[in-house]
C-alpha cells in the first residue's frame, strides 16, 4: 500500500432555504463513496460539510415562515443532518456558515485580500424597493421582457426568448416583494479584483486540478477577460457585517466556501491530533478536494482559488464537478411527483438502493444522470438481491449445517486469485471516480462467483452424505468470494458491509483486509441482507412526493434559483420503414429457461413464468399465452426473452421482460431455442 495520505474532502454546502432532494443526495453519495473508499484503503480522510445559511433567500424564507433567520436555519440544519444520516453519509462534521469559526475566517481572509490590494470600492446604481427599503437582486425584479415583450420575466433574463439584460431595462418593472415600482439608487459596493488573478488562474485551471471539459470551458471565460466580483450587499441582509463598514455585509458566496474551513476548524477543535494548519497552510502536504455540481464551477474554480492565493492558504488539489440528475428522463418535476425529497424517499425505500444505483451510473465526467425508476428497481433487484446477496444465501446454510466453520483449504485458488487480482483495478477506478466502471467490474466477478456455485451444485451433492466435506469446501469458497466482493462494494453499501461483517464474524471489511483469508474461521448465522424493491413502494413514493410539492408551493418565497423551463425536446419519430443496425442491437435477446409456470388467479390470458436467465439470475414474466399452453408443458423449455425491456408493473406483480412468440390471436406459437443452449446465452 502507498504511504498514508492526508485528505480533506467536501461536498457543496446546501442552501438553508429548503429541504434536501435526491439531487443534493447524488452529490453527497458520490462524495461519501469516495471518502469511504479512501478510509477503506487506510488513509486519513476527513469529510466535512455544512449548511450555507446566509443571503436574501434564507432571510425571506424565514420571514414567510414567521421565524427569525437564526431559528429557521437551526431547523434546516437539523433536517439536513437527519437526511444525510438517513442516506448513510459519513460526514466527519456537518456544520454551519453562521458560526464563529466562519466569521473568524471570513474576516481574516477579507482583511488579507484588502491588505494585498485586491479589494476595490465602486459606487453602483441598483434598483431599490422604496416600500420594503431593500435593494433588489436581479431575481427580485419582474417585468416585461424588453426584447419579446413577454410579461412576468426576471430582471436578468427572459425565460421565453432567452434574452439577457439589466434589470432596469425591463418594461414596467415591479418588486417581487411588494409589487412596488422600483426606483434607482446609488450605493457603494466592495469588489474582489479578480482580473489581477488572470495569469494565476490561467495556470491553475490547467494544472490538472479540473476535469478537461471544465478547464476548457473556463479557459473560454478567462480568454474573454475577467471582471471584478461584487462581494458586498447592503442592509437588510442576513450574513456577516463587513468590519469597518456598517450596514454592509459579505455577499453569501464570499463566506460560503470559507464554510469548508470553518467546518474543518470546528472538527479540529474537537479532535485530538487533527491540526487546521496541517491541512490549510500554503506548504501543507495534505490534499484538498471539493465535490460540486456543474452549476457552481465558477465559484470554486475561479473566485475561490484566487481568494485562497491572495489570503495565503493552500488551493484545492481537485475540484470535481458532476452533472444534474433527471428522473425518468426529465428534469425533476413537482407535478409528476419526481421532485423527490430525501426524507420522503427514506420513508419508502432503503438508502442503499439509491447509493447503489447512483454508483452504477456515476462516472468521471459532468454529464447528467438519469434516475429511471423502473430501471432502478430492476437493477437493484437483479444485481444486489438476485446476484450478490444470493452468493451468501446459497452457501451459508450448508456451512452452518456442516458445523459453522469455513474449511481449512481453499477449494479453487485460481478463482479466488482472480477475484483478489482485481483489487488494484477496482481501487484505481474508485480513486478516479469511475464508479460505474468499478461496479461493472465487481458485477463481472459476482457473476463468476455465481457460475462457480451453479456449476458445483452443492445442493445436489448435499443429498449424498459422503460428499459433506466437498459441500463444505465449495460453500467456504463461495464465502471467501463473497467476502472479497463485499469489501469491494463496501464504500457504496456501508450498512450492508456492516451486516456482512457481523455475519462473517470479523472486525472489519476494508480494502486493507484483502491480503488475509478466513480459512478455518467460524462464521455466524446468516440473516437476510437485503430485500427486493416492489414497484408498489415506488408508486407510493411518487404519490407522496406530489403531496410534498403541493405543500411546498403553498408557502413559497420568491425563488432564489428558479427552475428554468425545460427545452421541450421534439419527439418526431423517424417515419422510415428500415432501422439502422444500432437500433436492432439495442434489443438484448437471451435464452431463458422456464423453471416454473403457473396460472394467474383472476387473469384469463396470462401465465406467470419463472425464468432462469443465467448467472444465477431468475426473472418473472407474465405472458399472454394461457389459451395456447399448459403450464406443465413449458417447464424446461428454452424461450427467447427480451432481457433489457423495462420491467412493467402489472396487477399481479412485476413483469421483468417479455418472451417472444410468432403469430397472434388463435394462431400463436411461443419461440423456442434448442434444449442444449445454456440459459442466458445472447441471441444476435
Ligand atoms: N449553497 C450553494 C453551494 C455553496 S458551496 C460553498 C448551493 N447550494 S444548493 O443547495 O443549491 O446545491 C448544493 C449542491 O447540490 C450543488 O453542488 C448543486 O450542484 C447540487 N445539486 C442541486 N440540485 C441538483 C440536481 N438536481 N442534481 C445534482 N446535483 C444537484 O449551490
Ligand atoms: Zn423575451
Amino acid at each position: 500500500m502507498s504511504a498514508k495520505r492526508k485528505i480533506l474532502v467536501t461536498s457543496a454546502l446546501p442552501y438553508a432555504n429548503g429541504q434536501l432532494h435526491l439531487g443534493h443526495l447524488m452529490e453527497q453519495i458520490q462524495t461519501d463513496i469516495w471518502v469511504r473508499f479512501q478510509k477503506s484503503m487506510g488513509h486519513e480522510c476527513m469529510y466535512v460539510c455544512a449548511d450555507d445559511t446566509h443571503g436574501t433567500a434564507v432571510m425571506l424564507r424565514a420571514e414567510k415562515e414567521g421565524k427569525s433567520p437564526e431559528a429557521w436555519i437551526e431547523k434546516m440544519n437539523a433536517d439536513h443532518k437527519a437526511d444525510s444520516e438517513g442516506f448513510l453519509i459519513g460526514h466527519d462534521n456537518y456544520y454551519s456558515t453562521h458560526s464563529n469559526e466562519n466569521q473568524h475566517y471570513a474576516e481574516l481572509i477579507y482583511s488579507r485580500l484588502k491588505e494585498n490590494g485586491h479589494i476595490k470600492v465602486k459606487t453602483i446604481r441598483q434598483l431599490y424597493d422604496p416600500e420594503k427599503e431593500i435593494f433588489l437582486a436581479d431575481r427580485f425584479v419582474k417585468g416585461t421582457c424588453p426584447k419579446c415583450k413577454s410579461e412576468d420575466q426576471y430582471g436578468d433574463a427572459c425565460e421565453v426568448c432567452s434574452a439577457t439584460y439589466e434589470p432596469n431595462e425591463l418594461i414596467n418593472p415591479k418588486s417581487a416583494y411588494t409589487g412596488a415600482t422600483p426606483i434607482e439608487k446609488e450605493s457603494e459596493h466592495f469588489f474582489f479584483d479578480l482580473p489581477q488573478f488572470q495569469t494565476m488562474l490561467q495556470e491553475w485551471t490547467r494544472s490538472g486540478t479540473l476535469q478537461d471539459s471544465v478547464a476548457n470551458k473556463l479557459s473560454e471565460w478567462l480568454d474573454s477577460g475577467l471582471q471584478a466580483w461584487d462581494i458586498s450587499r447592503d442592509a437588510p441582509y442576513f450574513g456577516f457585517e463587513i468590519p469597518g463598514a456598517p450596514g454592509k455585509y459579505f455577499y453569501v458566496w464570499l463566506d460560503a466556501p470559507i464554510g469548508y474551513m470553518a467546518s474543518f476548524k470546528n472538527l479540529c477543535d474537537r479532535t485530538d491530533g487533527l491540526n487546521f494548519d496541517d491541512y490549510w497552510s500554503k506548504d501543507s502536504d495534505a490534499e484538498l478536494y471539493h465535490f460540486i455540481g456543474k452549476d457552481i464551477i465558477n465559484f470554486h474554480a475561479l473566485f475561490w482559488p484566487a481568494m485562497l492565493t491572495s489570503a495565503e492558504f493552500k488551493t484545492p488539489d481537485g475540484v470535481f464537478a458532476h452533472g444534474y440528475i433527471t428522473v425518468n428522463g426529465e428534469k425533476m418535476s413537482k407535478s409528476r411527483g419526481t421532485f423527490i425529497m430525501a426524507s420522503t424517499y427514506l420513508k419508502h425505500l432503503s438508502p442503499e438502493y439509491l447509493r447503489y444505483y447512483y454508483a452504477a451510473k456515476l462516472g468521471y465526467g459532468v454529464e447528467d444522470i438519469d434516475l429511471n425508476l423502473t430501471d432502478f428497481a430492476q437493477r437493484v433487484n437483479t444485481d444486489l438481491v438476485n446476484k450478490f446477496v444470493n452468493i451468501a444465501s446459497r452457501c451459508a446454510g450448508f456451512i452452518k449445517k456442516g458445523g459453522g466453520k469455513l474449511s481449512d483449504n481453499i477449494a479453487e485458488p485460481e478463482l479466488l486469485d482472480e477475484v483478489l487480482g482485481s483489487k488494484n483495478l477496482i481501487a484505481s477506478l474508485y480513486e478516479s471516480r469511475e464508479f460505474s466502471k468499478a461496479v461493472r467490474e465487481i458485477m463481472r466477478l459476482v457473476d463468476k462467483a455465481n457460475e462457480y456455485i451453479q456449476a458445483k451444485e452443492p445442493w445436489a451433492l448435499a443429498k449424498d452424505e459422503s460428499k459433506a466435506q466437498e459441500v463444505q469446501d465449495i460453500c467456504s469458497m463461495g464465502i471467501h468470494l463473497f467476502r472479497a466482493l463485499s469489501i469491494y462494494l463496501g464504500p457504496v453499501l456501508p450498512a450492508l458491509n456492516e451486516k456482512v461483517r457481523a455475519f462473517l464474524n470479523v472486525d472489519s471489511l476494508d480494502f486493507t483486509d484483502l491480503d488475509t483469508t478466513l480459512t478455518g474461521h467460524a462464521i455466524n448465522k446468516f440473516k437476510p441482507l437485503l430485500t427486493r424493491i416492489d414497484m408498489k413502494q415506488i408508486d407510493a413514493l411518487l404519490e407522496e412526493s406530489k403531496g410534498d410539492a403541493a405543500r411546498e408551493s403553498g408557502k413559497k418565497a420568491p425563488a432564489a434559483k428558479p427552475e428554468k423551463p425545460s427545452k421541450s425536446a421534439k419527439t418526431t419519430k423517424s417515419e422510415s420503414e428500415t432501422i439502422e443496425f444500432g437500433d436492432f442491437a439495442k434489443v438484448d435477446l437471451r435464452i431463458a429457461r422456464v423453471i416454473k409456470a403457473d396460472h394467474v388467479e383472476g387473469a384469463d390470458k396470462l401465465l406467470q413464468l419463472q425464468l432462469d436467465v443465467g448467472n444465477g439470475e431468475t426473472r418473472q414474466v407474465f405472458s399472454g399465452i394461457k389459451s395456447h399452453y399448459q403450464p406443465e408443458d413449458l417447464i424446461g423449455k428454452n424461450l427467447v426473452l427480451v432481457y433489457n425491456l423495462a420491467p412493467r408493473k402489472m396487477r399481479f406483480g412485476l413483469s421483468e421482460g417479455m418472451v417472444l412468440a410468432a403469430g397472434e390471436g388463435k394462431n400463436l406459437w411461443i419461440m423456442e431455442g434448442a434444449d442444449d443452449i445454456p440459459p442466458g446465452t445472447k441471441i444476435s
